[in-house]
């Protein structure tokens, strides 16, 4: 196989090139073996500043001062976890428990996180945020997206979306996680207050808006109201849709043109069509499943259909208390009906599909430096060793951080 170097330009002196990488992922079709990984083997990836500037293979790598050998270990792009929830306190072991023991998940669960996170100093949320974030750039996720919506006051909202934006530019205003315990006997004056003065406070905060469209918490009315609120605002949809049983969340999230429609558990076939029929991206969540005890979603049906798939942490202290992508790759590989390459595609291009960004998720020329080294000889470790902890390096904006 060739490695075209068209896209390639004039590498300075001074870059970086990470040299005898037995297989690179570049998520570039043009490039390598042509498929969407765009594999090139005995591959050599050059960094300049904090982005990529060549890759190829590495026989042909330009000289450059600085040279770092990957031992013929695989580079792969860093992973876009396009969907988590950080930006909380507490943790939820005694309702992981009776779930193990039997018992159903429900969305009511969220209010002993939401009675936890408004106890918390903000100093608590930060240090939390932060203890997560640094478990996940550990496992290779160097892009992430968070939400607020275990706070459901104005204040609490806002201060989780400021708190989430210190970190990161995917902040996702989420008050309509479930009706909040105040408006209980009143849902629609808490939807009021979800697109009136709450949305004011946190949309200078966010980029997305995001809806739990389910029972036990918005019906498609409930949540149509309230994305339509928040792009007038100018924050775009996305949706928890069609988590715990069928209902009309993946539908709405085509009709707004949501980015994303996330967790995809219960899909009638229109629901895939309308997915494959649109570009909003259906975002898997396997983690959820996992610690749910919940039937999988079918990302083979997706796939087959011609929807583009994204896979993601949903990293939670309810649902999904994982930070590790990793793991969600063996899982969708294991039960889900994805190939090893497929899965990798969805935690890395996809994610950042799933987020409407080009300059991660692939390493081409252009894109951001953000890789990881696995102490493997391909990706397909990550699911035929699942559990093993294969992330060696690193690097975000082209710097190494771990
Ligand atoms: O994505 N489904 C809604 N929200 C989260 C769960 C939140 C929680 O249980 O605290 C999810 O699974
Ligand atoms: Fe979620």
């Amino acid at each position: 196989s060739s490695a075209p170097t068209s896209a390639n330009s004039a590498v300075a002196k001074t870059a970086t090139a990470i040299v005898n990488i037995a297989s690179l992922v570049t998520n570039d079709p043009s490039l390598g073996d042509h498929t969407p990984l765009g594999l090139i083997q005995d591959a050599a990836v050059v960094i300049d500043g904090d982005r990529v500037v060549w890759v190829g293979e590495s026989s042909k790598a330009p000289a450059t001062d600085n040279r770092v050998d990957a031992g013929g270990r695989a580079v792969i792009p860093g992973f876009v976890d396009s969907h988590s929830h950080l930006v909380f306190a507490g943790d939820r072991t005694a309702e992981f428990n009776a779930r193990m023991s039997g018992e159903a998940y429900k969305a009511g669960g969220i209010r002993t996180t939401v009675a936890a996170t408004r106890a918390a100093s903000d100093e608590d949320l930060e240090r939390n945020l932060t203890r997560y974030l640094d478990e996940a750039l550990r496992q290779g996720t160097t892009t992430f997206e968070t939400k607020s919506g275990y706070g459901l006051t104005v204040e609490d909202e806002a201060r989780a979306l400021r708190i989430a934006a210190a970190h990161t530019d995917e902040v996702t205003y989420l008050g309509a996680h479930i009706v909040s315990p105040d408006y209980a006997d009143d849902p629609a004056a808490y939807v009021d207050l979800v697109t009136g003065g709450m949305l004011d406070a946190c949309a200078p905060y966010a980029r997305w808006i995001d809806v739990f469209c389910e029972k036990g918490a918005f019906d498609g009315d409930q949540a149509r109201a309230i994305l339509a609120a928040g792009k007038v605002k100018g924050l775009h949809p996305r949706v928890h849709a069609n988590q715990l049983t069928y209902g009309p969340g993946v539908q709405l999230a085509v009709e707004l043109d949501a980015a994303s429609a996330d967790h995809c558990t219960h899909l009638t076939d229109e629901d895939v069509d309308a997915l494959a029929n649109s570009s909003t991206v259906a975002t898997l969540l396997p983690g959820a499943e996992f610690s749910t005890r919940a039937q999988w979603p079918n990302a083979r049906r997706l796939l087959d259909a011609g929807a583009t798939v994204a896979l993601s942490t949903d990293c939670n202290p309810g649902s999904s208390f994982t930070s590790s992508v990793p793991f969600c790759i063996a899982l969708a590989v294991r039960d889900m009906g994805m190939t090893p390459n497929e899965a990798l595609w969805s935690a890395t291009a996809g994610g950042a599909a799933a987020l409407r960004r080009t300059d991660v998720g692939r390493l081409t020329p252009g894109a951001r430096a953000d890789l990881t080294v696995l102490d493997a000889p391909s990706h397909v470790h990550l699911a035929y060793r699942p559990g093993v902890p294969l992330v060696t390096e690193v690097w975000r904006k082209g710097v190494r951080v771990v």
